[in-house]
């Protein structure tokens, strides 16, 4: 077989005629995005392979992957060169057959390309997928309308709704793909590409399928059954499904590229992608260089097996890490020891894992009563009682134990980690390292650095956080660290409008509905509304001193610690956990405002929304004058992934510049102004942005 000279096209594309195949080979790292370039390249390809009357072509990707979707970072910006649309129908017209060879990730305007590509093969790695929805997207470029026409409308429509890929296995039974090769390509490409040509292949265009037609109530029953969202995708990729199976491929294309470019410009897709690219920039710590080595962690050591300790160790067990589980009794290790099995029974029920890897973790779990034991630990999480007391002598145990270099880590949520780190001698191996709960399913991790905390143990907290699944964000050390401090303002708020006028369902209700998982209360009932008491009582707050604390202290002296003990703002029906309003409650509100002379006021929906977001956005803008978070968007990965802040709203502090900074500080000084509540000063972030006009998305880098 003859070569010729490989030829660079672009800066992404090479093409090179191998014998009678043209090879067109695309080279963008790191995720091979379809960029300008990708796109000119490629149509510059084909039309060389047009003009050598190749027989074949052979589109694959060098690197890791193979495309893995637009380039988002081109959104927005002016379109330059030709479009997907073009590059597909390029592909798909093509006069001889065109074979794509995936291996990696084949996502969105990746699998396009392969969708309209005549053949395709895959190596064993290969994730195909339309993960548009993620990002408040319809797939542009064809997606909705030959994914159905190759593995049925069904399947299509939970891909695409989904967003979710699946494995080659997967693609090759459906038929998406047709064949599955090694993973040397371009060569295993090639020689697939030979044998179909020796086959007689002739060029094989998916848009002249048929989309298999499906019950004639299957869309209704589907679009009826759409959760409101604030994004326009889901309803979008329904209508074009639907129309895949009622008109050609260039009707359902003018459509499906018209939804797409509405959807583009939307409010919604706009805060997706942001909180996208905000969680890969939270990875990178501005005065870390990037040669720092992190530590290598092989081995993990949980310290305490109660829900937290419990849920931790389940983390690093599910990623393959051996975690030995400490406890001070074997009767708490018991204990932890079901918990543990009974989540990863619920997990198995939920069809999230096998009962192979639900052995495969729990195996990797070691109980035991010794601290001799995690002597060759690279990691030890503390998860103990939440008092410095307990934590100081925690950490002066591991001190005696632990190796040297080894990690010491506390799942503290507000206690100062430099006063504990103090206790060890070693403080440059200390770190906060703060889980969600329930910490096996929570993504968020606050990842708290002291004063003194070395810069590779930084790292390899931030390297291990990804490994086991987690969206970890590196903060400094204050009351609540990021995310608890900002949240012990939105609640306060929450309390001051019960106080002033509002119902707990109210406030929950209005705040649901704008977005928020839950409401403010209900997390409350839902955590245990005893947390927040004894921690108040552990700071020398006394019970009832404070109005905002007034009822939560009251409910919780009558027992009414939330949901574990059946009622807290509400009350729960023991079967269903379906929460009921009480009358008691509302009494015990209103006498609680006569106590403290406020006079209760009807309170209309914006307000609750303005006053709870905005004691976020304030709050938070005083983290980022202090240091606390790095970058605002950080401050919004952590209220996604942690809080249930709305994704598609983007996070706090990209609402406060969709809102205007301006506009915001106004309504700040007017809060201010009417409450005389100091909480309401604009934070000085706040009005030295207002007042040159600047974002806080300008200070994210
Ligand atoms: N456009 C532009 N840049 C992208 C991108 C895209 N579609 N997808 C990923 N990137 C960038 C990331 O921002 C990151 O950049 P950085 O190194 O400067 O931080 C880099 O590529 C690597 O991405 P990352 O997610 O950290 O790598 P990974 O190996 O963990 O995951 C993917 C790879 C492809 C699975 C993941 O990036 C992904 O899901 N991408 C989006 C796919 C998608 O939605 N495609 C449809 C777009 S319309």
């Amino acid at each position: 077989m003859s070569t010729n000279a490989t030829n660079t096209l672009t800066a992404a594309i090479c093409y090179e005629r191998r014998g009678k195949i043209g090879l067109i080979s695309i080279n963008n790292p790191p995720i091979n995005a379809i960029s300008a370039a990708v796109r000119e390249g490629l149509i510059s390809a084909l039309t060389r392979a047009k003009a050598d009357k190749v027989s074949s072509v052979l589109i694959y990707c060098m690197g890791k992957t193979f495309i893995a979707g637009a380039d988002i970072t081109e959104f927005g910006k002016p379109q330059t060169g030709p479009t997907l649309p073009e590059v597909i129908s390029a592909i798909e017209e093509f006069p001889v057959p065109v074979i794509a060879a995936l291996h990696g990730n084949a996502l969105g305007g990746g699998l396009e390309i392969a969708m309209a590509a005549h053949y395709r093969c895959a190596a064993q790695n290969t994730k195909l997928g339309l993960p548009e929805v993620t990002l408040g997207l319809v797939p542009g470029s064809g997606g909705t309308q030959r994914l159905p026409r190759l593995i049925g409308v069904e399947k299509a429509l939970a891909m695409i709704s989904s967003g979710k890929a699946i494995s080659a296995d997967e693609a090759l039974q459906c038929g998406l793909i047709d064949q599955i090769i090694a993973a040397s390509l371009p060569e295993s490409g090639i020689a697939y590409a030979k044998e179909l040509i020796d086959n007689g292949a002739k060029v094989r265009p998916t848009s002249a399928l048929i989309a298999s037609p499906v019950d004639e109530h299957f869309f209704e029953n589907k679009k009826n059954s759409l959760k409101p969202t604030g994004i326009l995708a889901p309803a979008y990729i329904l209508e074009l499904i639907e129309l895949a199976t009622k008109t050609d491929i260039h009707e359902g294309q003018r459509v499906e590229r018209e939804r797409f470019l509405e959807c583009r410009s939307s409010a919604g897709s706009a805060a997706l992608r942001h909180i996208f690219l905000a969680e890969r920039a939270c990875t990178k710590l501005p005065d870390i260089a990037p040669s720092v080595t992190p530590r290598p962690i092989n081995k993990v050591a949980v310290i305490g097996a109660g829900t937290m300790g419990g849920g931790i160790a389940m983390c690093f067990a599910s990623a393959g890490f051996p975690v030995t589980l400490i406890e001070t009794a074997q009767e708490n290790l018991n204990r932890g020891l079901d918990q543990i099995e009974a989540n990863y029974n619920q997990s198995v029920k939920r069809g999230r894992l096998s009962q192979d890897q639900l052995a495969k973790a729990i195996s990797n779990i070691k109980p035991s009563l010794q601290y001799a034991d995690i002597a060759d630990a690279d990691l030890v999480i503390e998860a103990t009682f939440e008092n410095m007391d307990v934590k100081k002598a925690v950490f002066s145990k591991l001190v005696e134990v632990c190796k040297p270099n080894c990690i010491l880590a506390t799942n503290t949520s507000y206690l100062d980690v430099n006063t504990i780190a103090d206790v060890t001698g070693r403080p440059q191996d200390v770190i906060g390292a703060h889980f969600f709960s329930p910490a096996n399913i929570m993504k968020l991790l606050e990842v708290v650095r002291t004063q003194k905390t070395a810069p590779e143990v930084v790292m390899s907290v931030m390297v291990i956080a990804k490994r086991i699944g987690k969206v970890a964000v590196a903060v400094g050390v204050c009351h609540g660290f990021v995310g608890n401090r900002m949240f012990k303002a939105y609640a306060r708020q929450a309390q001051l409008l019960l106080l002033e006028g509002c119902t707990p369902a109210q406030v929950d209700t209005v705040i649901q509905t704008w977005g928020m998982a839950m409401g403010p209360l209900a997390v409350g009932d839902l955590a245990g509304i005893d947390i927040s008491y004894r921690s108040r009582r552990d700071q020398g707050i006394c019970s009832g001193s404070i109005a905002e604390f007034a009822l939560p202290d009251l409910l919780v002296e009558m027992g009414r610690l939330g949901q574990k003990s059946g009622s807290g703002y509400y009350n729960y029906e023991p079967e269903t956990r379906a929460r009921k309003n009480d009358q008691s409650v509302h009494d015990l509100i209103q006498s609680i405002a006569n106590q403290w002379c406020i006079t209760r006021r009807e309170i209309s929906n914006d307000e609750i929304i303005d006053r709870l977001s905005l004691a976020l956005i304030n709050e938070g803008a005083h983290i980022l004058d202090e240091g606390i978070a790095a970058r605002p968007s950080d401050i919004d990965v952590v209220y996604v992934n942690g809080y249930g802040f709305p994704r598609w709203r983007g996070g706090p502090m990209y609402l406060a510049d969709k809102i205007g900074l301006d506009k915001v500080v106004r309504k700040l000084e007017i809060l201010r102004e009417q409450t005389g509540d100091t909480c309401w000063e604009p934070a000085k972030l706040l009005h030295k942005l207002a007042a040159t006009s600047q974002t806080l998305s300008s200070l994210n880098n």
